[in-house]
């Protein structure tokens, strides 16, 4: 399964993405998680993408385009992969096209998620992250369950800088602008479906193996 989660910041891509990682054992490729990771051992790279993700702006074409490329160039993305959070840009899409080409990768789908963007604000502002394994929480569930370590780890939970309420809707912006467009791109493909976000997540994860299981990816 070689697929691409698309939407807004907030829409729920991660939380699918990793549901569909652990269920379908394939590399689930968060360009958000490995610009984290590297800012937080700042690395070469991370040093050049923090103060962008700290102003909810995007990191420049080229850095993205040079670390996705030397993932999925990878050993672990051989057996299949999600993409999360790559491309944003239509530079970045027609790099991953040509790049798709040159590793003879045949992209199965493009599942964009519909949330509205008031929704979106709200679920950045309630979402929690563990700091140790980056699983994703919102805050109804950590009431509900009563947890305040990671259920996984047992690490640290903590808010995401970038998901203050300013900088959420930045990020939405930013969206609009730079990012939306790609449906188009991904539309005339005849590659692009388009689902409901704002159903629960379990509902939101059928519906998405529904669709692959009817388009031969799953
Ligand atoms: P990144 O980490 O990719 O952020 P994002 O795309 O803005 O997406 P999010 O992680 O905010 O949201 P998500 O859709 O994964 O939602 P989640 O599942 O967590 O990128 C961060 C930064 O890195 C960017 O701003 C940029 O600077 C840089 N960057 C990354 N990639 C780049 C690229 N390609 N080019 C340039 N720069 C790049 O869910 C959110 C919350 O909602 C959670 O609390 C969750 O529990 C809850 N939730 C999820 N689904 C539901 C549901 N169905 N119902 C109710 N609640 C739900």
């Amino acid at each position: 399964m070689r697929i691409i989660l698309f939407g807004p910041p907030g829409v729920g891509k991660g939380t699918q993405a990793k549901l569909l990682a652990e269920e379908f054992g394939i590399y689930h490729i968060s360009t958000g998680d490995l610009l984290r990771a590297a800012v937080k051992s700042s690395t070469p790279l991370g040093l050049k993408a923090r103060e962008y993700m700290e102003d909810g702006n995007l990191v420049p074409d080229e850095v993205m385009i040079g670390l996705i490329e030397e993932v999925l160039g990878s050993r672990k993305a051989q057996k299949g992969f999600i993409l999360d959070g790559f491309p944003r840009t239509v530079a970045q899409a027609r790099a991953l096209d040509e790049l798709f080409e040159r590793l003879n990768i045949k992209l199965d789908r493009v599942i964009s998620l519909r949330v509205e963007h008031e929704e979106v604000i709200r679920r950045l502002s309630q979402r929690r992250m563990c700091k140790q394994c980056g699983r994703i929480y919102n805050l109804q569930q950590l009431e509900n369950g009563g947890a305040s370590r990671c259920e996984n780890c047992g690490g640290d939970l903590y808010q995401r800088d970038d998901d203050k309420p300013e900088t959420s809707r930045h990020r939405l912006d930013v969206y609009v602008k730079e990012t939306k467009p790609l449906k188009n791109f991904y539309r005339q493909s005849g590659r692009f479906t388009q689902i409901d976000g704002m159903k629960d997540i379990p509902v939101v994860h059928n519906t998405i193996l529904d669709l692959l299981l009817k388009n031969g990816a799953a």
